[in-house]
């Protein structure tokens, strides 16, 4: 089988977590040459810890053997770290966001087309089990035709939450410029309503950096009582319109208290879909008849329908006993792979769409337009106009179904 050799700039915490045991020991097609760091200590722990060569950033970007630059490195380094590869001649796979800024964004596109690479980009979890679960059911019109989509996630990111580190030189980027929470967070379920529904025509919304001021108020940190400057959005609320005619809400926010939800509606149903940052979750779908037949199940009963009293003309004292089927919620079964420990996805696939000479699943073109998207609600917020999106990005492909073991789920990314 041939394999793509990868070469990992960038080993913070989610490779150390998550990026480098799937890298190198669950999908096949990847084989990750070498790690660097600027921490240097960093990619020694990868080295020591996997079997990859430590290496410098020229190092890799120099390495004939390296197709692909895998970019984990925290938002405000993405577009040095992309640009870089792509002027090397690499290909480049970056966990999200693309870029903090709309503009260099711009510039990493222009980038691709000028040294003629390939430019694929996280969020990946669209890929996932559940995922991909919601896009076939909504394309084989379980809920009728889709109408709105609402996703909503807030969680506090504060001094004395536990997510705050304690140790001064850390990096904590949803905090810094470009990684606040609707482009960390926010990404997720960006990726997935453009899974589902495609290219978003317009947006508007409300909010911003509502509390840029903030005071360390964990006594466990150094700087306890001194103040910093948060410089990005922590909480907007902003409506979509997608081009295919469906109706969004986005509200995230990390100045407010932990909630989740990501609803569609549809002209027959509704789908409750689950944290597009995790691929495991649970779908379930709210529409008449969505219960098992009960009749198959228990001959001779009928607990599936029910009736109802309909007022009949003038005369309330005739009754008409209607027939109707209430509508139920039921649990839908998970059709795909890619259910658990699985970032690097969207890797894998790229890998598989050089072999195959396809386009990858999270081509750069999705990850612009998320940006724009970001980009556009902040701009409404400020002029509390219409933004009107330029850039447009197609529907990823739908990958296959299937039910097969841990090691069978590889197969469905290579068509
Ligand atoms: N932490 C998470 O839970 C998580 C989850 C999903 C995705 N991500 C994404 O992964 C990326 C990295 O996040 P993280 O949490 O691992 O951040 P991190 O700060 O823990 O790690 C980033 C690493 O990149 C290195 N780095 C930065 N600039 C560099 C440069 N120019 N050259 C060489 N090395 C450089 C840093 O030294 C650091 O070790 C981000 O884009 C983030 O959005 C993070």
């Amino acid at each position: 089988m041939k394999r793509v050799k990868v070469g990992v700039i960038g080993c913070g915490g989610i490779c150390k977590s998550a990026y480098m045991d799937t890298m190198v020991n669950r999908f096949a097609v990847i084989d990750v040459v070498g790690a660097a760091d600027k921490i240097d200590a960093r990619a020694q722990w990868m080295a020591d810890h996997y079997g990859v060569r430590k290496m410098t950033v020229d190092e890799i970007l120099n390495d004939p053997e390296i197709e692909i630059v895998v970019n984990l490195t925290y938002p405000e380094s993405h577009f040095e770290i992309s640009g870089a590869a792509m002027k090397h001649g690499k290909h480049v796979y970056c966990e999200k966001m693309m870029a903090p800024a709309f503009e260099e964004a711009t510039e990493l596109m222009r980038l691709m087309k000028e040294y003629n690479v390939l430019h694929a980009t996280a969020p990946d979890t669209f890929l996932g089990a559940w995922e991909q679960s919601a896009r076939k059911y909504l394309d084989d019109g379980l809920i009728g035709a889709p109408v709105t989509v609402h996703a909503q996630v807030t969680m506090r990111y504060q001094p004395e939450s536990p997510f705050f580190d304690t140790k001064p030189k850390h990096f904590f980027f949803p905090l810094h410029c470009g990684g606040g929470f609707p482009f960390d967070l926010g990404g997720y379920y960006l990726h997935e309503m453009i899974n589902l529904f495609g290219s978003v025509k317009r947006v508007t919304g409300f909010g911003g950096n509502l509390n840029p001021r903030r005071v360390f108020t964990n006594p466990q940190h150094p700087r306890y009582g001194e103040t910093f400057t948060v410089d990005t959005p922590t909480t907007l609320l902003a409506a979509l319109e997608f081009e295919n005619g469906v109706l969004g809400t986005f509200h995230i926010s990390s100045d407010s208290y932990l909630s989740q939800s990501f609803v569609v509606t549809g002209t027959d149903g509704a789908m409750k879909l689950g944290d597009p940052n995790m691929t495991n979750a649970r779908l379930s779908v709210t529409r008449a008849g969505a219960a098992p037949d009960m009749e198959t199940l228990m001959p001779g009963m009928q607990p599936g329908s029910g009736s109802v009293a309909k007022a009949g003309g003038e005369d309330d004292d005739v009754q008409q006993l209607v027939e109707f089927t209430p509508p139920q919620t039921v649990e839908l079964p998970l059709l795909h792979g890619f259910y658990s420990a699985c970032r690097g996805v969207g890797l894998a696939d790229m890998c598989y769409a050089l072999i195959n000479k396809r386009r990858p699943r999270c081509h750069a073109d999705i990850g612009y337009h998320s940006i724009e998207i970001i980009h556009g609600i902040q701009e409404s917020c400020q002029t509390g106009k219409i933004y009107e999106m330029t850039t447009t990005c197609g529907r990823p492909a739908p990958i296959a179904p299937s039910a097969y073991s841990a090691t069978g789920q590889e197969r469905t990314l290579d068509d």
